[in-house]
């Protein structure tokens, strides 16, 4: 289970971006509808929606998940959604709005979940992507996940997942990637 300290351990920190400041923190409630947006536009586009603001919110409560977000100004950007268990982490949604991407934010949102990890001595992330999402699977070998399995139909009989897994560098070398400062 996570450390009951680290849903608090790490509250906000300020990221600087080429444009304009944002920060990464836990999400508060008022911004689960927001988060429910973005991944019905972004991430859900073409399927039913699963990923409803009642889900999303129910995650917040959830002391085994992590909800965080890029703000911007009070707006949501970018979120991150990370469920964790005794021996990995399971990053059950990311997401940068279209028009803030290319911008370091998811790399900034998953060295922010990785500090977590660290504090709760888990090193390894699991996650799924679409097998058609080209751009998140450029992102997630970026930062050092590795594709290893393929499940046909996994989204809704609709399109295939690529499961992907990174082992943390505990060592902190490969840790905190992006623009995270
Ligand atoms: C995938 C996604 C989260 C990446 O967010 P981002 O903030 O743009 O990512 P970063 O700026 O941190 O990218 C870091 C690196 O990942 C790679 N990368 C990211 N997006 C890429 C893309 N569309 N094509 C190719 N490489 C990409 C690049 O190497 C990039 O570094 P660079 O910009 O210096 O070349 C974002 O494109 C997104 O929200 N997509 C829609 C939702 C989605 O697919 N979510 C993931 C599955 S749940």
């Amino acid at each position: 289970m996570l450390a009951s300290g680290a849903h608090t351990s790490f509250t906000y920190y300020k990221t600087s971006l080429m444009i304009a400041d944002y920060d990464i923190g836990l999400a508060v409630p008022g911004e689960a509808a927001a988060i429910a947006r973005l991944s019905r536009d972004i991430v859900e586009y073409g399927m039913t929606w699963g990923w409803t603001p009642r889900r999303v919110l129910a995650r917040h409560f959830d002391r085994s998940t992590n909800v965080v977000v890029a703000r911007s100004s009070g707006i949501v950007i970018g979120f991150a959604l990370m469920e964790y268990s005794d021996d990995y982490a399971h990053l059950l949604l990311l997401g940068v709005a279209p028009n803030c991407q290319r911008r370091g934010i998811a790399s900034a949102l998953l060295a922010w979940l990785e500090a977590t990890l660290r504090v709760a001595g888990i090193v390894r992330i699991l996650a799924e992507v679409r097998e058609t999402n080209e751009g998140a699977r450029a992102f997630y070998q970026s930062r050092g996940f590795e594709e290893y399995a393929l499940t046909p139909g996994y989204y809704q009989k609709i399109e295939n997942a690529v499961h992907l897994s990174k082992v943390l560098n505990v060592g902190g070398a490969s840790f905190g990637q992006g623009n995270a400062q």
